[in-house]
C-alpha cells in the first residue's frame, strides 16, 4: 500500500511552433472566406503550418528540447514519455516511442495518449500519478499536433480553425509546496459523431473510397462543439477549482484551451473570471488541439505571466467528447 502521495510539480516548459505562417488574407485565396469573418467568429488572425515532411515528433522533439532545458535535465533523465496527440507520426507504433529515440531516452517507457484537444491534460493527469505514487520520478508530457495534414483544405467550416504546434512540461516532486493540486477528467462517448476523422482506422480502413469521400480529414459539427464546450469548460473548472479547495478569485490565471475566442470569453464569464486573468494566445497559432495548452502554458512562463506562487488552472475541451481541468500552484 502507498503511504503517501507524493508532491508533484511542473519544473520545466517548452514549445516549438513551425516557422510557416498562414494568415487569415492567404486563406481568403484557397477558400470562400475573409479576414473579417475568421477574427469577428474565432478570434485567429494567422496560424502556423508545418512542413511536408515535417511530422508530429519533429515538433515534439523541438519543444521537449526546451522544456528539458528550462528543467535543467537531459533525456537521459525521463523515466516516462507521454505524447497527447491525434495527428502523430503513425498510427503504430507510438509517437512517444520515436521522440523516445529522437531524445535518445534509453531509461523511459513512452505511449501516446489520444484524447483530441484534451490529450495534454489526460497525459499530465496520468503523469501526475506516475509520480505521486512513486512509480516514475521525471516525466516529459507533450501535446502536439499536426492538423494541417488532416483538414479539408476546401471546407472553409474547418480549415480557418487550425494550426500545428508543440508543447511540452517536466514534471518530477520537488519535496515542495504547491504542484498540481487537483485534476479531473471527463468524456461523453454518445457524442463521438460531432468532432471526428471518419476514415483510416479499422472502422472504415484506407481505401480509394475512403480518400475520395475525404473521410481521413476532420469533420465537425461546429455549433454543437461550441455549445458544449462552454457548459462543460464551466462546469470542470468550477468542480476542480473546489476540488483544489480554492475559489475563482484565488487564480492568478486561467489557461484555457485555445479553440475559439468567444469559447473562452463565455467560459470566463460563466467563471467570473475577467478576461485580463485569462491567456490568450490563438490569435497568432488558431486551434493546436493537444498542443495549445503547453504551447500557452510555456509562454505565459515565459513572458512573466505566471510566476513562482500563482495559482493556475487550465481547462480544456475536445473530440470524444472529453474535457478536464487541472489546477496547480507554480
Ligand atoms: N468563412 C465565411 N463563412 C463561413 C465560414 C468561413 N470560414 N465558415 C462557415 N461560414 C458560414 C457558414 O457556411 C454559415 O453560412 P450560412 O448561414 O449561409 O449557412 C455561416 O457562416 C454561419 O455559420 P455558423 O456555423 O452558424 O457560424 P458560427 O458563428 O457558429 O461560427 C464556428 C462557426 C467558428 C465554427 C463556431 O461554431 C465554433 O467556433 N465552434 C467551435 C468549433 C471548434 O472550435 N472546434 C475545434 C475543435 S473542438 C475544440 O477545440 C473545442
Amino acid at each position: 500500500m502507498i503511504a503517501h502521495r507524493r508532491d508533484v510539480h511542473i519544473v520545466g516548459t517548452g514549445s516549438y511552433v513551425p516557422t510557416r505562417v498562414l494568415t487569415n488574407r492567404d486563406l481568403e485565396a484557397m477558400v470562400d472566406t475573409s479576414d473579417e469573418w475568421i477574427r469577428t467568429r474565432t478570434g485567429i488572425r494567422e496560424r502556423r503550418i508545418s512542413e511536408p515532411g515535417q511530422p508530429a515528433s519533429s515538433l515534439a522533439h523541438q519543444a521537449a528540447l526546451s522544456a528539458l532545458e528550462s528543467a535543467g535535465i537531459t533525456g537521459a533523465d525521463l523515466d516516462l514519455i507521454i505524447v497527447g496527440t491525434v495527428t502523430g507520426d503513425r498510427v503504430f507504433p507510438s509517437t512517444a516511442c520515436t521522440l523516445q529515440n529522437l531524445l535518445g531516452a534509453k531509461g523511459a517507457y513512452a505511449f501516446d495518449i489520444s484524447a483530441a484537444c484534451s490529450g495534454f491534460l489526460y497525459g499530465l493527469s496520468v503523469a501526475e500519478n506516475q509520480v505521486a505514487s512513486g512509480v516514475a520520478g521525471t516525466i516529459l508530457v507533450i501535446g502536439v499536433e499536426t492538423l494541417s495534414k488532416i483538414v479539408d483544405w476546401t471546407d472553409r467550416n474547418t480549415c480557418v480553425l487550425f494550426g500545428d504546434a508543440a508543447g511540452a512540461v517536466v514534471i518530477r516532486s520537488t519535496g515542495g509546496e504547491g504542484g498540481i493540486l487537483a485534476t479531473r477528467l471527463h468524456s461523453d462517448g454518445t457524442l463521438v459523431h460531432l468532432l471526428e476523422m471518419p476514415g483510416g482506422g479499422s472502422l472504415r480502413p484506407p481505401s480509394h473510397e475512403t480518400v475520395d469521400q475525404r473521410l481521413h480529414c476532420i469533420r465537425m459539427s461546429g455549433n454543437d462543439v461550441f455549445k458544449y464546450a462552454v457548459r462543460a469548460m464551466e462546469s470542470v473548472a468550477s468542480e476542480t477549482l473546489e476540488a483544489a479547495g480554492h475559489a475563482p478569485e484565488d487564480l492568478a490565471l486561467l489557461v484555457p484551451h485555445q479553440a475559439n475566442l468567444r469559447i473562452i470569453e463565455a467560459t470566463a464569464k460563466r467563471l467570473h473570471v475577467p478576461m485580463s486573468k485569462v491567456f490568450v494566445n490563438l490569435d497568432r497559432y488558431g486551434n493546436t488541439s493537444a498542443a495549445s495548452i503547453p504551447l500557452a502554458l510555456d509562454e505565459a512562463r515565459r513572458t512573466g505571466r505566471i510566476k513562482p506562487g500563482d495559482l493556475v488552472e487550465m481547462v480544456t475541451f475536445g473530440g470524444g467528447f472529453t474535457w478536464a481541468a487541472s489546477v496547480v500552484r507554480f
